[in-house]
Order: C-alpha cells, then structure tokens, then sequence
C-alpha cells in the first residue's frame, strides 16, 4: 500500500478518532443501562423512587426490574400509611411492607418509612373511643406511640429513614396544622412521634416531611419549631421536601433560601417527592366550574395523547434546573426521590383534579427514559450525549 499523504491521513485519524469518541458514548450507554441514576449520582446523594405494592410483588416485572436499576432508595406510596396497615386496630397488613423492605434489601436499597404521622389516609376508628365519641389526649398519644412502636420496630436496622410526621404545618403558615391530631392532643403530638421513633430505632434518620418549603412563611416557622426541638433535645435529623413541584412554580430563589436555612440548622435536606406538574393549573377555576364544564375540563387536560414537544423541552429544562440547585446543595441534600418511576403510575394524573394525562417524572408510560432523564445525565457527564 502506498503511504497515506498528509491530508488522507488527517482524514483517517479524525474519523477514527470520531468512532472512538461514538464506540465510548455507546460504551457508555450500555454501562449506564446497568447502573442507572443511582450510579450517574453515587457522589452526590441517594437516587430515590416510591413504589405501590404491586411493584414489588413479582421482582420480574420490567418495572420492578427498572426500579432495581436505576435507585438505591425506596419509599412505599401508600403501604405503610395508617389506614392501609392498620385498617381496624391491632390488625397490621404486614405482607405488602414486608415485601417491600426485602426488596429494598436484595437490591442494596436505602429503604425509607413513609409516613408516620399525617392527617391523610387515616383509619376510620382512630380518633373515636368504642363509643365513637371523640379520643381523649392521651389515648391518641398512646396510639401514636404503639403504631410507632410496632411499624419502626419491626423494620428496625432495615428501614434506615422515616418520615416520622408529614404535613403538619398549616396552609396559612402561622402554625400547626388544624388536623385532629392537634384538636386532640395539641403540638406535642409532632414531638411525642420524633422520641418514639428514635426510641424504637435509635440508629434511624427522622425527617419531618412537608410541601412547599419555599414559602418564607412556612421556612420560618419550620425553622423556629426546629430550633426548640434541638433546645430540648427532640430528635430531629432532617427536613423533607416533598418537591411537588410545575414548570413554573415554585421559584427557585425561594427554595434555595430554604434549602440553605436547613443548611444553617445543621439538619439535612431529603427531596422527598420529586414530581413535576406540566399541566394547566386548576386553582385559577373554581371546583364547581372543573366538574361541570366539558370545555374547561379539555383545557385542563390538552395532551391526551402525547406531550408537545416544547412543553417536554421545558420540563427537561426544570429537571435540569432542579437538580443544578440540588447538585450545588449536595452536602445537605442526602436524598433525591422521585414519586413514582414512570407517567402512568403518577398520582399527579388524578391530583388535584382526576382522570388526566400528566407527564412529570423520568420515565415515560413505555418506562423508556425521557429526555429530561438524559439532561441529568448530562450534567454529570457532559460529553456523553
Ligand atoms: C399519594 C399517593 O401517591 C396516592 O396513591 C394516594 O392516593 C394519595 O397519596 N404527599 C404525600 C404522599 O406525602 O403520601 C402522597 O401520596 C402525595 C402527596
């Protein structure tokens, strides 16, 4: 073969140098399809899902198997709420939790308890005597206790994260919550759950968990009730943010000064329920004008059959948005899950108004990873695209 002149050689160097760069991407692809978020994040913080009880019970499942994949956290959506475990007093639905933490544990899983104490999906009989007359203070305490005693000391070692009290904070952000936990039993019910949990699990990390820490409002109240319980030695380790969150809400100035004002507290920060609402927003409507009128419903429920592609350019935006914020706070922050894995199983396509099509998570309803997923990727390796 003659020898290659200048140009012809330049030009074989380049494109092997471009099949390189092509067979290192692809590598690098089907390295990522073994590993997973978990692993595109392992210096930062934990990569996190909740799961419904039918995920975990065939591991076979290409969900299951997805889930497996991409997350080294779990939280049970509903599983181990009060109302599913403990329908009638003293008889636990123990099966679906007890699949759920062996899951986590084949698969190397942070397995997180959600949630302990919250004024939703409560049993019917816990705030009434045999008499269905109203609880007295201290029989609800007690209740608190023995649920707390009974859920965090059977998974103890296992369940490694609680969200011991979730929701607590009132809508109008002066103060506690008016739930009947409060009525009832006044402000020390939050504090009775934290030294029974850690009582039961002295090893765990406890959270309070909540929506819309944004709000300067709730930021400070969350920050003074954290303050006393440091004083008085009320254990408390960190602060969830749900992180249900839209396109254009919350403002993440906001959120960053909430972030940092954990921070101060020296309390982590776990990103709870990361969800990203793409929808029109239903609160400018009245709730009367949602369920009658065909018209309004249509408008807010436009991409019944697929997401425009602008509006998915803009929620790969905001994840990539989002997780810059929490990359930057990656010493507080020990946590990020996501509410679900993929489209179709979110809450958010009945909340708050029912039976829409909403696309705010990582996975699309084919479980194949949306743009927004590779936009995180991205920004931990920037030449892999
Ligand atoms: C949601 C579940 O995902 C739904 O399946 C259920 O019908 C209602 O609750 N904040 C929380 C979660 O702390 O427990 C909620 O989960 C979503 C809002």
């Amino acid at each position: 073969m003659p020898p290659l002149s200048r140009r012809q050689f330049a030009a074989v160097t380049a494109a092997g140098l471009v099949g390189l760069a092509h067979a290192r991407t692809q590598a690098f692809h089907r390295a990522l399809e073994q590993t997973g978020l978990k692993e595109v994040f392992k210096d930062d913080f934990l990569i996190g899902t909740a799961v419904d009880g039918r995920t975990v019970d065939d591991p076979s499942t290409p969900l299951a198997q997805l889930v497996a994949r991409e997350f080294n956290a779990i939280t049970p959506t509903n599983m181990m709420k009060w109302g599913p475990l403990e329908p009638r007093e003293g008889e636990w639905q123990w099966a679906g939790p007890d699949r759920l933490v062996a899951f986590g544990a084949a698969h190397g899983m942070t397995v997180v308890g959600h949630t302990l104490v919250w004024h939703s999906q409560t049993p019917r009989w816990l705030f009434v005597d045999e008499q269905d007359a109203p609880v007295s203070k201290e029989r609800l305490l007690k209740r608190i206790e023995t649920r707390i005693q009974a859920l965090v000391g059977r998974y103890q070692g296992r369940v490694a994260i609680w969200d011991v009290v979730n929701e607590a904070i009132d809508e109008d952000e002066k103060g506690w919550r008016q739930s009947r936990f409060l009525t009832i039993a006044g402000p020390e019910f939050v504090e009775r759950a934290f030294r029974a949990a850690h009582e039961a699990d002295p090893k765990a990390t406890l959270l309070y968990n909540d929506y819309n820490e944004h709000n300067p409002g709730r930021r400070r109240f969350l920050v003074d009730v954290i303050r006393d319980y440091k004083r008085r030695g009320v254990p408390i380790h960190g602060v969830g943010f749900q992180g249900h969150v839209g396109l254009d809400y919350p403002d993440l100035a906001e959120y960053e000064k909430s972030l940092q004002a954990i921070a101060a507290e020296g309390l982590q920060v776990h990103v709870t329920e990361l969800d990203v609402d793409v929808l029109p927003r239903a609160s400018g409507y009245t709730g009367a004008e949602i369920s009658t009128n065909f018209e309004l419903s249509e408008k807010l429920n436009p991409w019944k059959t697929g997401l425009p592609p602008e509006i998915d350019e803009k929620l790969t935006a905001r994840y990539r948005q989002l997780f810059e914020l929490f990359l930057k706070y990656r010493e507080t922050i020990a946590r990020v899950s996501t509410w679900g894995t993929f489209d179709g199983e979110s809450w958010k396509n009945n909340f708050p108004v029912r039976g829409r099509t909403n696309y705010p998570l990582l996975f699309d309803r084919e479980l194949k990873p949306k743009a927004a997923y590779a936009a995180l990727v991205a920004l931990k390796h920037p030449t892999a695209r």
